[in-house]
């Protein structure tokens, strides 16, 4: 549904944090429905081992916490490539920030990458499609930024904050000719989750979260979630009033 016909000009999408997981997969899948793919993140060897796989993916290292370098990074990626249809703002980071050892220089490393790190590259990317009065930009934020959880203090805060942008930022964006979309993804077998030791309800294996991320993306729900049953429970949740939220939290997470 999100392919070009066959005659015309392919579609050009920029996707941060296609050196793994979620990004890398996405790059793959929109490579091979004929987008040209304009993939970034840090790890260079990654990401040419990534357009070794899928010839129309374009490397393009850069880490997302450097503010010039991603508005010149934008700039060239419009000269050099072309114009972008959509960008997915995707590269995040994950690290506990417990409250029995918590440190500001965490929550800030955070934040550098999953909030501003975003922020950064919306402002060139929202530009650029303002000019044009066309575009189309998916934020990934997660469930996790639905309601505070145990240990994630510093992670669902960032998330969190990109929830309200996007709310915020929708109807303007609409107004100026540019569609904006957010990404709340629930527990996806990738590094990122690879590591945890808890148990993650309803873990689904990356395809499958791509499968219903390609999908959203080709529709018009603001919201894109994946798996949806776990992201109802989380949503339900948002609901309850704290006198009922902490203790039930507190049984499922044994905090
Ligand atoms: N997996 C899940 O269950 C889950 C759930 C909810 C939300 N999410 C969100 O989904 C997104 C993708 O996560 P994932 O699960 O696919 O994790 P992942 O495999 O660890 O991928 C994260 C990507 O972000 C990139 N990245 C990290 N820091 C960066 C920086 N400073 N500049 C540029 N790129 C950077 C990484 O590449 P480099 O290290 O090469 O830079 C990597 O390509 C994240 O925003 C994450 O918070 C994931």
């Amino acid at each position: 549904m999100m392919s070009d016909s066959p005659h015309s000009a392919p579609r050009i999408a920029w996707i941060t944090g296609a050196s793994s997981g979620i990004g890398r997969a996405l790059a793959m899948r929109l490579a091979a429905d004929g987008w040209r793919v304009v993939a970034s993140a840090r790890d260079r060897h990654a990401l040419e081992s990534l357009a070794t796989a899928a010839p129309n993916v374009v490397p393009w290292p850069l880490d997302v916490s450097h503010a010039d370098a991603v508005a010149a990074a934008v700039t060239a990626i419009e000269q050099q490539v072309g114009p972008l249809s959509l960008a997915v703002l995707n590269a995040g980071t994950h690290r506990p920030t417990p409250a029995a050892s918590f440190r500001a220089a965490e929550v800030r490393a955070l934040v550098e990458v999953n909030l501003m790190g975003v922020v950064q590259c919306l402002e060139p990317t929202l530009a650029a499609m303002r000019t044009r009065r066309a575009g189309h930009i998916a934020i990934v934020a997660s469930v996790a930024g639905y309601r505070g959880l145990p240990t994630a203090a510093g992670y669902g805060a960032t998330k969190a904050a990109l929830i309200n942008l996007c709310e915020a930022l929708k109807p303007e964006c609409e107004t100026l000719g540019v569609k904006l979309q957010l990404v709340c993804p629930g527990f996806v077998e990738t590094p990122l989750t690879a590591h945890n030791t808890f148990p993650m309800p309803f873990l689904i294996p990356v395809e499958r979260a791509v499968d219903r991320l390609v999908a959203g993306l080709a529709g018009n729900a603001f919201e894109i979630t994946f798996p949806r049953r776990f992201a109802l429970i989380l949503k339900l949740m948002q609901m309850l009033p704290y006198r009922l939220y902490f203790p039930l939290i507190r049984r499922v997470t044994g905090a």
